[in-house]
């Protein structure tokens, strides 16, 4: 199958998907039709047929979607069926917070080292994860070690773009970037970039609200 040809706006519903499947699998469901997904996502039947369909469709006419097989071949697509290595750059508010979340772990997101440039914080335990903050002197050496896959930036926008040549040397292969800054622009395309701005969304919300 190749990933390349499905549209963006597929891929963006993809992770809803699997959130809502694996939800019903929780619920100790074996199958779902399209018109109780439909009802459950507020998504159209012909949305969800269209979607599913770029992946060879899943589902049988009057015999619904096999929610098992749909859940693990739309987490092979995310690439959810591997465990990924990352590090945290910027062991503030946001960063040790991401740490803590457990449920990332669950997704098969490990989270293995967090670091900063502030000595005050080098050895500080991260709740109880088992992590100690290393300085940032010690990311080099710890890529090598270390087969890592996503950065997660947690630092000012200059600090992001200062740490971009020690991420392509060690060929990162993605940034989840919270910095201020449109990396994707910035770095090369073998990098996967996704950036997360919490105000854009609330600006949206904002443009949604009666007056
Ligand atoms: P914070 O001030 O609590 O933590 C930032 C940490 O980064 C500090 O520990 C600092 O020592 C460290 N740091 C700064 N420059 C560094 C560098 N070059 N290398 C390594 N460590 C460095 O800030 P907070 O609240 O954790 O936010 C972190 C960043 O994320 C801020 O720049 C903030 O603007 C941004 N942010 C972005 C959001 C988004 O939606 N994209 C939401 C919230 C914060």
């Amino acid at each position: 199958m190749n990933n390349n040809n499905i549209p963006k706006g597929v891929i963006s519903r993809l992770p809803r998907y699997y959130r809502y499947l694996g939800e019903l699998l929780s619920s100790g469901l074996e199958r779902v039709s399209s018109n109780d997904l439909s009802q459950l996502m507020k998504l159209s039947m012909s949305q969800i047929r269209q979607d599913l369909h770029h992946f060879g469709g899943f589902g049988q006419a009057g015999y619904g979607y096999n929610i098992i097989y749909l859940y693990s071949e739309i987490g092979k697509i995310l690439k959810l069926d591997k465990t990924h290595n990352l590090v945290v750059i910027g062991a503030g508010n946001l960063g040790q917070t991401l740490t803590n979340y457990a449920t990332f772990e669950q997704y098969g997101f490990k989270i293995i080292g967090i670091f900063d440039n502030n000595p005050a914080l080098d050895g500080q335990d991260i709740g109880n994860t088992g992590l100690k903050v290393q300085l940032l002197d010690e990311l080099p050496d710890f890529l090598n070690q270390n087969d890592i896959d996503i950065a997660v930036l947690t630092i000012p926008k200059q600090g992001a773009l200062a740490i971009i040549d020690i991420l392509v040397t060690h060929e990162i292969k993605g940034i989840w970037n919270f910095a201020h800054v449109d990396l994707n622009l910035r770095v090369p395309d073998t990098i996967a970039v996704e950036n997360v701005h919490l105000s854009e969304s609330l600006m949206r919300l904002s443009f949604r609200l009666d007056d």
